[in-house]
């Protein structure tokens, strides 16, 4: 897992945060891909909590990673649509992602300001997003994300 972290990132920080995730952050939820005799994809959900609205159940995507030699087949998007599938199951409302609002907004994310949700200044415009897992899920969502603190300093 953590050799493919580092070969999509081409860092170690992402591998690195799963580590602190997988330690500190409950209920975790993810999904690989394999194929080829190992991994070839992961993503990984993890709650977030809305300042102010602390029992509404959000996870937060990331990270979502698939080896190089392997993008761009579809991989990325079938991780993406099975782990919406199963926060949904797991009884989360929504999914919060920072990330490239092009390859987002396929799975039906919508730019988190949209929803009245923010996170700090000095953002890519549209860089955070969020999905309702539910009609309506996220109507009255509106507030701060708090990531975990494990993403501090990423
Ligand atoms: C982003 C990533 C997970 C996509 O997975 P994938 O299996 O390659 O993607 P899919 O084959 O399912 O989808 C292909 C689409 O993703 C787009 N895409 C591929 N890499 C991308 C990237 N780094 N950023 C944005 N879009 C990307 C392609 O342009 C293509 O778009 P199109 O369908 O409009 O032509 C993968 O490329 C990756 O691991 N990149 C490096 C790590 C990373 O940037 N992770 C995302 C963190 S938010």
């Amino acid at each position: 897992m953590r050799d493919l972290l580092v070969a999509a990132f081409g860092q170690p920080d992402e591998a690195e945060l799963v580590e602190r995730l997988r330690a500190a952050a409950q209920p975790w939820l993810a999904l690989v891909a394999v194929g080829d005799g190992g991994i070839l994809g992961q993503v990984m959900f993890t709650p977030v909590t809305l300042q102010g609205q602390p029992a509404l159940p959000l996870m937060a995507l990331a990270p979502l990673a698939v080896l190089p030699a392997r993008q761009g087949q579809g991989i990325g998007t079938a991780l993406v649509w099975a782990g919406l599938a199963a926060c949904a199951a797991a009884g989360a409302h929504g999914v919060i992602v920072l990330g490239e609002p092009h390859y987002y907004s396929r799975f039906g994310f919508r730019p988190a300001v949209s929803f009245g949700i923010g996170w700090r200044p000095g953002l890519p415009e549209g860089a955070l997003m969020a999905a309702e897992l539910q009609p309506a899920a996220l109507a009255d969502a509106a507030g701060t994300i708090r990531f975990h603190p494990a993403f501090d300093g990423l």
